[in-house]
């Protein structure tokens, strides 16, 4: 037979017959070995203590790829194309989440940029870093929306909006996936993690998750659904226990829902273990009943369960799992490798300039920049700095890049990343004198420490007080019962602002923080997140002004730790007036949305096309906004719809779009939203059924509102 006459290995025929005719030549055994995914190269994720394998069979699915040198790749991928009997490429995942080599901000801090472009063409960065140097599939984007700050996760998913996150996480995979999968330069899409993880009871990892069907449809699918219609490759399922179906072992979820109605067309791969973990959340009795609960529920790939290359030929003997489903499953994960051109290209080519090229870097500092958030800026004007002599820089997070690169920093080298004093050093010396002082350790001080920091704090003109959190206090398995940063560091803000000297402070976080005792101690505040690699450059941008902040927070600052859950879009309240906090205000110390510029925004009055219309019509609604002041800054306008009467109720307002652009001194632009109302204004009953009703809305922009009536 000539080569070209194998229909699985002619690019020229269309991929469902290419598989076709794969399946038909396969055994059992390997469609089985097509569903498994184990580790190659170093594991450097301490959550996931799995053994490093070493003779890796040579029909295997996939491998996570603990390695930057395609080498490793492209010899093991060389086992699979010439030693397995039907040469079938793997493909190599790996956990890139906010950037390969050269780092981004966490995707937290990537939403409060609101700047979605921006986003889409980092991770199209990210993918090239990655694809290079041997990963064909990334484990992201995380679209958990998440509002409880205690859960370390919160630093990987674009923060407490439905909205904001699904708009993420199309661009995400917009700019993963590229124009074209088969390119040298992108890589597959996975939505993490199937479905309402972030719902984690208490903020405690893995745990439980009350979840009623209502809720998943309002909050935690949307997501899903826009990534999906983005075309996501692959989704990853969860580990949390669904109101009593797990995410791994949910058909509703995996099947009904993303297969029968959505449509996707790749396939789902299991979290690291979760089907095994079905034991332990009581859903199965071993690991044999986890496979077979998983698999039937439309769970196509295992991540490091052991329990589909173990049980499903087993399963299938048994008659318990349907050929017909083995097939089916089999062709997805055949399918997205067709799509990425492995076939073809199976091998990685080497690209030794593949890293922190210029364009990712500029793209790595100004998303920095755009990411932070001014949260405080008092009437001493002391940013942005100018003009000052002697700069103090104080603080445990001043010179640690640990703390930048955040968790989840892929192949990020700590000595690639500019810390804040740096950052600070390179921009203002040499016409300003600049001293350091570290004051104490994350959460622990010394007295020495501590007069040595305010001996610093006497000679300067401004204190830069580097404060925040050592980089795994967030991310995964790293919970914490208090969002306040620890006792050393308030020590060490109140006898920096004993000095009476004007303090900024710089907070680095993987979470919104509890700052009830910390704000009143600084004149200005600056959220900088885990900015990453350029973070010390970025930050130095919005001290200095050379960039204007324009940063706003896409997730709640509570008061304090016991507000929690606190967010922007909750439904009405019986009594409006009743039911606050004897002892604190019910109101968050910095609301989604907030965050503070070197100039000054007035938002117009806005008008409306129509404010009376029929289903099926579209409404335009636009608001001027002017810059007033004397510096060019950009404006992320934020628009809502509130919908206060409805057969299912609704969140007193919900965001439906949003808009960022730049404004000179004096401009005016006119920003605008064009509502479709069965995009905008309909919702979900508490099966997916999309309900347009009638009635009067409301819509929010700035400090404005709008009454629109559907008749
Ligand atoms: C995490 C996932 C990650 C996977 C592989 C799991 O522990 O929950 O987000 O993609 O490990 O590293």
């Amino acid at each position: 037979m000539k080569p070209s006459t194998v229909l699985y290995k002619d690019a020229s025929v269309p991929v469902e017959i290419r598989i076709d005719d794969l399946l038909s030549r396969m055994t059992t055994h390997e469609k089985v070995m097509q569903l498994n995914q184990y580790t190659l190269g170093n594991n450097n994720n301490e959550n996931n203590v799995g053994e490093v394998a070493g003779e890796l069979p040579a029909e295997l699915g996939s491998v996570i790829y603990y390695n930057d040198n395609p080498d490793l790749r492209n010899a093991y991928q060389r086992r699979c194309m010439e030693e397995s009997r039907l040469g079938i490429p793997c493909i190599f995942g790996y956990d890139m989440i906010h950037g390969f080599r050269t780092i981004y901000p966490i995707s937290l801090g990537q939403a409060c940029s609101w700047n979605v472009p921006l986003v889409e063409r980092m991770t199209s960065y990210a993918a090239a870093e990655g694809r290079m140097s041997g990963v064909d599939w990334t484990f992201s984007p995380m679209i958990d929306v998440a509002r409880d700050p205690r859960w370390g996760r919160v630093s990987e998913g674009y923060g407490e909006d439905p909205y904001a996150n699904a708009a993420f996480c199309a661009a995400t995979v917009r700019g993963y996936q590229g124009k074209s999968l088969a390119d040298s330069t992108t890589i597959a899409a996975c939505l993490k993690h199937y479905v309402a993880y972030g719902a984690s009871e208490a903020g405690r990892d893995y745990v439980y998750t009350e979840v009623s069907p209502q809720t998943l449809w309002d909050t935690y699918l949307p997501p899903y659904k826009a990534g999906v219609d983005a075309g996501a490759l692959t989704l990853m399922s969860s580990f949390n226990d669904i109101s009593g179906i797990p995410g791994s072992a949910n058909y509703y979820t995996l099947t009904e829902i993303l297969k029968n109605r959505w449509k996707h067309k790749g396939f789902v791969v299991s979290d690291w273990g979760s089907i095994e973990q079905l034991v332990n959340q009581g859903n199965a009795a071993d690991k044999k009943e986890a496979g077979l609960r998983a698999f039937n529920s439309g769970l196509e790939m295992d991540m490091m369960s052991h329990a589909y290359d173990k049980y499903l030929e087993e399963l299938i003997d048994e008659g318990k799992v349907d050929s017909v489903l083995l097939d089916e499953s089999v062709r997805r994960v055949l399918r997205v490798k067709m799509l990425l051109g492995l076939f073809e290209k199976p091998y990685t080519g080497n690209h030794p300039d593949r890293f922190m090229r210029p364009d990712a870097l500029s793209a790595a500092r100004q998303l920095a920049a755009e990411s932070m958030v001014l949260l405080k800026n008092d009437s001493t004007g002391i940013l942005p700095l100018d003009g000052v002599g002697r700069i103090a820089v104080i603080g445990p997070v001043a010179k640690s890049s640990a703390s930048l690169q955040g968790s989840w920093n892929g192949r990020g080298v700590y000595d690639e990343t500019v810390t804040l004093y740096q950052g600070i050093l390179d921009r203002f010396a040499p016409e300003a004198e600049i001293r350091f002082a570290k004051g104490s350790d994350l959460d622990k001080t010394t007295e020495v420490e501590l007069a040595q920091a305010v001996d610093t704090a006497c000679w300067a003109d401004v204190v830069i007080l580097c404060l925040g959190e050592e980089r795994r206090w967030s991310g995964e398995n790293a919970s914490r019962s208090t969002i306040a940063l620890p006792e050393a560091q308030l020590q060490l803000a109140e006898k920096i602002a004993a000095t009476g000297k004007p303090v900024v402070m710089l907070l680095s976080s993987g979470r919104p923080l509890d700052l009830s005792q910390m704000e009143p101690l600084a004149n200005a505040i600056i959220e900088v997140w885990q900015p990453g690699t350029a973070g010390g450059a970025a930050a130095a941008d919005i001290l200095s002004g050379d960039v204007n902040p324009s940063g706003k927070l896409a997730m709640t600052f509570p008061r304090s730790t016991g507000q929690i859950p606190i967010y922007y879009n909750r439904r009405g309240s019986a009594r409006r007036h009743q039911g606050f906090y004897q002892d604190i205000p019910s109101t968050p110390l910095y609301p989604f949305g907030h965050g503070l510029s070197y100039t000054t925004f007035v938002y117009g009055e806005p008008s409306v096309s129509s404010s009376t219309f029929r289903k099926g019509e579209k409404v335009t609604v636009t608001v001027p906004v002017t810059n007033t002041g004397l510096r060019a800054g950009a404006e992320a306008v934020l628009w809502f719809i509130s919908d206060p009467a409805a057969s299912i109720t609704r969140p007193l307002m919900e965001l439906k779009h949003f808009e960022k652009r730049e404004l000179k001194p004096g401009e005016t632009t006119t920003f605008k939203f064009v509502i479709d109302p069965m995009k905008h204004l309909s919702f979900p009953d508490a099966d997916g059924n999309i309900i347009l009703e009638p009635g009067d809305f409301k819509i929010i922009v700035g400090p404005h509102t709008v009454n629109l009536v559907m008749e």
